[in-house]
């Protein structure tokens, strides 16, 4: 199913000659994690101004959810509640004087009880660990900080899509793995997520498509690998190659095997390679600290976190794990490397880390896993 589909858009800025947007046509998919990749001016935030209706095309569609989108202000009310659209500056969505209120200010607009508005503007602090900075007036934010708060202000929507351009870039590194973690467990829940970015690192790992402008036009669609393997194409829009790719290419050429399958992660690149016995992982599903109690794992044995609210609910409670960031893919390594480890998840991320243990078979990897559930109850892979 399409969510956003632009068939032709062509948009000129006030006075300009040259089209900022030319011709482009590009279909977002429902579910599909999608990266825009292009160079400084290629028109990535202009193609987003699009998706919420804050330009309207000179010539060309926009369709959202197979409609076109209205312009008059109650489509686009309506619109913005299903496509929330993270601004590359976020002065440009601020708007509230305090952190709180400025989280509330979309669900109010959208006339939502005020229960269901402090539900929201609650659980979208938390998403993005403004809890603290609540009452802090939004002008003596740090520029990171006002990026988390313009996103918390998004994902106070609850929007089927969620748009975020270059939503990583100013952020400490921290908190831009905690952001794509986020990510992944709104895209497992069922939010589309649009990126735009120039960390093709970031977006190699994540994307399952990628769309490449330049100078407003859309180049490429489709998979990253496709579009890597060609450097000179690469290097004249402005990107470069992941070093992950690269990587691969480089040991695959020096060991004369085939670079396919193409590993995204650390984890899927050290499976390539790694031979010998696996450790076990145990993910524990976390709802309360209790449930965190690593002391009963083996001595020596490596524990990660995984998930927004476990990685909270253990700095709150003083749980020292050896993994707080990037907790799978360092837990994984531990088993690769024979070792046992343990993955204490937020309970949706239990499935996902599921599903990227089975995606590591693709690799040459089998490793063994233990489910331990909130109940106490156990289940063997
Ligand atoms: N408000 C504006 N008025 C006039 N021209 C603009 C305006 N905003 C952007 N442009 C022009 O439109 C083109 C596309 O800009 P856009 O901001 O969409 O690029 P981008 O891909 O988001 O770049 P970046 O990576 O720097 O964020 C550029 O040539 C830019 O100079
Ligand atoms: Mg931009």
């Amino acid at each position: 199913m399409t969510v956003i589909q632009t068939e032709g858009i062509t948009y000129y800025y006030e006075g300009a000659e040259k089209p900022s947007m030319d011709g482009v046509s590009i279909t977002i998919r429902k579910g599909v994690k999608t990266v825009i990749l292009g160079a400084n001016g290629a028109g990535k935030s202009t193609l987003f101004y699009h998706f919420n209706g804050v330009v309207k095309p000179k010539e060309g569609v926009v369709k959202v959810m197979g409609e076109p989108v209205s312009y008059r202000r109650k489509g686009l009310r309506q619109l913005r509640s299903r496509v929330a659209v993270v601004l590359q500056n976020p002065d440009d969505q601020i708007f509230g004087q305090t952190v709180e209120a400025d989280v509330g200010y979309g669900p109010r607009n959208m006339k939502l009880s005020e229960e269901e508005v402090k539900s929201r503007v609650e659980e979208a602090l938390f998403q993005t660990g403004l809890g603290e900075l609540r009452g802090k007036n939004t002008m003596q934010l740090s520029y990171g900080q006002r990026k988390r708060l313009a996103l918390a202000g998004a994902l106070a929507m609850k929007p089927e899509v969620l748009v975020m351009d270059e939503p990583t870039a100013g952020l400490d590194p921290q908190m831009a793995l905690e952001l794509m973690e986020l990510a992944e467990q709104l895209h497992n829940r069922g939010t589309t997520i649009v990126i735009s970015t120039h960390d093709v690192d970031l977006a190699y790992a994540w994307a399952d498509e990628i769309h490449v402008l330049k100078r407003g036009k859309l180049i490429y669609s489709g998979s990253s690998e496709d579009f890597y393997r060609n450097p000179a194409e690469v290097h004249s829009t402005g990107v470069m190659q992941p070093s992950m790719f690269v990587m691969n290419e480089n040991l695959s050429a020096m060991r004369g095997t085939d670079p396919s399958p193409y590993p995204r992660t650390e984890s899927q690149l050290v499976s390539k390679m790694a031979s010998g016995p696996k450790g076990r992982l145990t993910l524990v599903a976390v709802k309360s600290a209790a449930d965190c109690n690593i002391e009963r794992f083996a001595d020596g044995t490596k524990t990660g976190v995984y998930g927004t609210a476990v990685r909270r609910l253990v700095r709150d409670a003083g749980i020292k794990t050896d993994f707080g960031f990037n907790g799978f893919e360092s837990c994984i390594r531990e088993c690769l490397a024979g070792r046992d480890s343990v993955l204490l998840c937020d309970e949706d991320c239990i499935g996902l880390a599921e599903s990227k243990i089975r995606d590591l078979l693709a690799f040459g990897s089998d490793i063994k896993y233990t489910i331990s559930g909130p109940d106490g109850s156990q289940r063997l892979s």
